[in-house]
């Protein structure tokens, strides 16, 4: 057992200290909201991620696993801290790294004893020599510490299954020991454990998520040239995924990639990049690809409707990503803004996120039901594949629809089928068995 403190119970503190804890270590974790950390006391989560309430719930109930807003009751038998704070776009492009600099100030002003300080959020390369300068100039008296880059690779909608299976735990430190002592927290993981120095293991967090990004839009690219020559994408990406170096993931076109992470890494990248020097051409395309992935929905759009004052547009799905809530940089709601900025009238539908949405884009309509949010609408858009929408009764939408448009985003329905029911349906790069463009 060991003492684990967490700092900033997000999507990554609050999965990384619930699976420490159910580990059997003792975990305390720490947030400066306090709304946060009374809802937590009582098993209440901030997020909607599957199966973590019922890990949060046994570890609460075992006593491993507490919630404090006190950074010295925090700090005061902990051996591994872990700071986990959010590190938002900020001015250009580059990281915003004000609650990383408040976090190791309050390490600082708090610690009492030697600590090893395990940065797991996502930070520039050189941010791990950053934190251990700020601990040393806010400390009252020097007390011996150790910095360990330790970068999260958990995806949001299927967090607890990837921090108990993950590929790799990839660990950057200066302090060797110190980076030994933390592989031995992560053995019970059974994964292979990278050991380096502190900067490459926080480039390796950038490049990890750059080229995932880039496989996104690489795919995207693939559509958009799949459509105009009447191929199908889906099955381009299923035939190259079989070569063992190329893989099936994150082929999957769509309407480009979002959340609060791929964005803000590829632009952060790219920003060190330019202030260092280097030209990073292939991130300039990736981001673009991406932006232009999300506008080719309205293309179609207006293609089929001819202007979009005036028409209701459906969108199936809010959420960045299916199986979960959070909504940050999603691109449904970037279409939707888009819509409303076209005159359009905008419903929506998610599962989870609708809540969410309510708070920040208050013009989008919000139905209980996907049936009750596509009746009347001019066209619809699958903008999350959530998988209660590939059961859908598609006769009972298309029938309770004023036009049946269909914009499949997600590549979620099969467009022989679609268009067999009646539907004028356009997918992301899906031409026609046999030669046939999509466009026709
Ligand atoms: P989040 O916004 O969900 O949570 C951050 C939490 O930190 C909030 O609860 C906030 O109140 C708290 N906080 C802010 N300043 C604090 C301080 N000084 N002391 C204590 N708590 C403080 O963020 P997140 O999505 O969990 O992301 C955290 C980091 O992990 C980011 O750098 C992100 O890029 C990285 N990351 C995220 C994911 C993901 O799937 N969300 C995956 C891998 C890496
Ligand atoms: C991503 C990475 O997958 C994690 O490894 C990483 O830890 C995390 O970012 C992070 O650094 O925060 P996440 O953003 O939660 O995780 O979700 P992904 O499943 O990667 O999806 C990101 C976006 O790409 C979503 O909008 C998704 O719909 C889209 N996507 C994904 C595609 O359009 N096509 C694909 O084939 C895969």
């Amino acid at each position: 057992m060991n003492n684990i403190t967490v700092i900033g119970v997000g999507y990554v503190g609050l999965v990384t200290g619930t699976c420490f804890a159910d580990l059997g270590n003792s975990v305390l974790a720490l947030d400066i909201n306090k709304q946060r950390i009374e809802n937590l006391r009582q098993a209440i989560l901030p997020i909607y991620e599957p199966g973590l309430k019922e890990v949060v719930e046994r570890n609460i109930h075992a006593d491993r696993l507490r919630f404090t807003t006190d950074y010295k009751e925090a700090l005061k038998d902990a051996e591994f801290v872990f700071i986990c704070v959010g590190t938002p776009e900020g001015v250009d492009g580059e990281a915003d790294l004000q609650y990383v600099r408040m976090a190791a100030e309050s390490i600082a002003q708090n610690m009492e004893h030697p600590l090893i300080v395990i940065n797991k959020s996502t930070v520039p390369v050189g941010t791990g020599d950053w934190v251990a300068n700020i601990i040393r100039e806010h400390q009252p008296k020097p007390i011996p510490f150790a910095v360990v880059s330790c970068p999260e690779f958990l995806r949001e909608g299927s967090a607890v299954r990837d921090f108990f299976n993950p590929d790799r735990t990839v660990l950057g430190s200066t302090d060797r020991e110190a980076a030994h002592r933390v592989a031995q927290l992560h053995l019970p993981l059974r994964a292979p454990i990278v050991i380096t120095d502190l900067r490459t293991a926080e480039m390796i967090k950038y490049a990890s998520n750059a080229f995932l990004a880039t496989r996104i839009s690489f795919i995207n690219e693939i559509a958009n040239i799949c459509e105009a020559l009447g191929a199908d994408v889906k099955e381009v990406a299923q035939g190259m995924g079989y070569d063992k170096r190329i893989g099936h993931h994150f082929l999957e076109s769509g309407v480009g990639y979002g959340g609060s992470c791929f964005p803000k890494d590829v632009k952060a990248l790219a920003y060190m990049a330019q202030v260092h020097g280097t030209n990073p051409q292939l991130l300039g395309a990736v981001m673009d690809i991406n932006k232009i992935q999300r506008k080719q929905i309205i293309i179609k759009l207006e293609d089929m409707l001819g202007d979009l004052k005036g028409k209701t547009i459906g969108l199936l799905g809010l959420a960045f990503k299916e199986n979960t809530d959070d909504i940050r940089v999603s691109p449904s709601l970037d279409i939707a803004e888009m819509l409303h900025e076209a005159g359009a009238v905008v419903r929506g539908y998610d599962p989870v996120a609708a809540e969410n949405v309510a708070r920040s884009h208050a013009f989008i309509q919000l139905a209980e039901d996907p049936y009750e949010m596509t009746t009347g609408c001019d066209a619809v858009v699958v903008a999350t594949p959530w998988n209660e929408f590939k059961s859908l009764d598609m006769d009972r939408i298309k029938k309770a629809m004023k036009q049946p448009v269909l914009v499949d985003g997600r590549n979620l329905y099969d467009p022989a089928r679609m268009r067999e029911m009646g539907f004028q349906y356009r997918g992301v790069g899906r031409g026609f068995k046999g030669g046939g463009s999509d466009l026709q």
